[in-house]
């Protein structure tokens, strides 16, 4: 039994050592609160801006979407649907399948992303672009190095260049410690953030739809348990009365 024990704790610290040696980079807090509505509307206008072009969110259909944020059909149409899909239909990329000949990696869908590789992961991989002559697309990323993904919101972000201060690729320093602004984009550093956040939150609300419902309905299941306890209580009471 202690072998066993002394076992699992051992493959449990080995696993531990093996996750962290694999990100070399210290990723940023995302602070994406899916029960933001607000956030999670400009993050699905600003997703489909830019994103919806490469990735499929596949499992998700217009419709929920625009429900479950409280989109009008006119938001919907005017915000989320470029492709002239229809608003019942799955959320799927305007682009061909084909589409890795021309990156070196197709676009991957992204409806799993938040919970494989985090919102944290997400959050600083938006913020986390260079760039980088010596690739294909002119563009690295410290979280996600040599990615053959290029910065789609560099317009907004700005050009960033690898900071010259300190270690090479930025390893273990802060996020923001990492990069020099070398060309200012239409957004200010702390508008920027918000919309890697609004993105981030919008991802993570697609990885798992029901988290909405459940922060709903839990209020009433809340109250209805209450009611339920208050019921039953009654009744034990209606029970016990002749045996008293
Ligand atoms: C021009 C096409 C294109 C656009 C537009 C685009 N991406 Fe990508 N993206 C890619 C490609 C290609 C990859 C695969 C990178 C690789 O594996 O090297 C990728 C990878 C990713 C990944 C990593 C997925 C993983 O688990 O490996 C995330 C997250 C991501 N993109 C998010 C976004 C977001 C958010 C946007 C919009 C702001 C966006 N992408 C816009 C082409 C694109």
């Amino acid at each position: 039994m202690t072998k066993l024990i002394t076992t699992l704790l051992a493959a449990f610290l080995y696993a531990g050592t093996a996750m962290a040696a694999s990100t070399n980079v210290l990723l940023a807090q995302s602070e994406a609160n899916v029960s933001d509505e607000a956030s999670l509307q400009r993050g699905a206008s600003l997703y489909f801006n830019y994103c919806a072009g490469c990735h499929s969110i596949k499992y998700m259909r217009y419709t929920r979407i625009a429900s479950d944020l409280n989109l009008s059909e006119d938001q919907l149409m005017n915000n989320l649907v470029f492709t002239g899909a229809k608003p019942g239909d799955l959320v799927t990329a305007a682009m061909p399948e084909s589409s890795a000949d021309w990156f070196g990696a197709a676009p991957p869908d992204l409806s799993l992303t938040a919970r494989s590789r985090g919102s944290d992961w997400i959050y600083s991989y938006l913020k986390a672009f260079y760039v980088d002559p010596s690739r294909p697309l002119g563009w690295n990323n410290t979280v996600f190095p040599a990615a053959s993904m290029p910065n789609v919101l560099w317009d907004r972000q700005g050009i960033q260049t690898l900071a010259t201060h300190g270690d090479e690729g930025g390893h273990g320093m802060r996020l923001e410690d990492q990069f020099e602004l070398a060309v200012e984009g239409t957004r200010t550093a702390a508008q920027f953030t918000q919309d890697a956040r609004d993105i981030t939150n919008f991802l993570t609300y697609v990885g798992e739809p029901a988290a909405l419902q459940r922060e709903k309905y839990g209020i009433w299941v809340f109250f209805y348990l209450l009611l339920l306890t208050g019921l039953l209580y009654v009744l034990k009471h209606e029970y016990w009365r002749d045996v008293h």
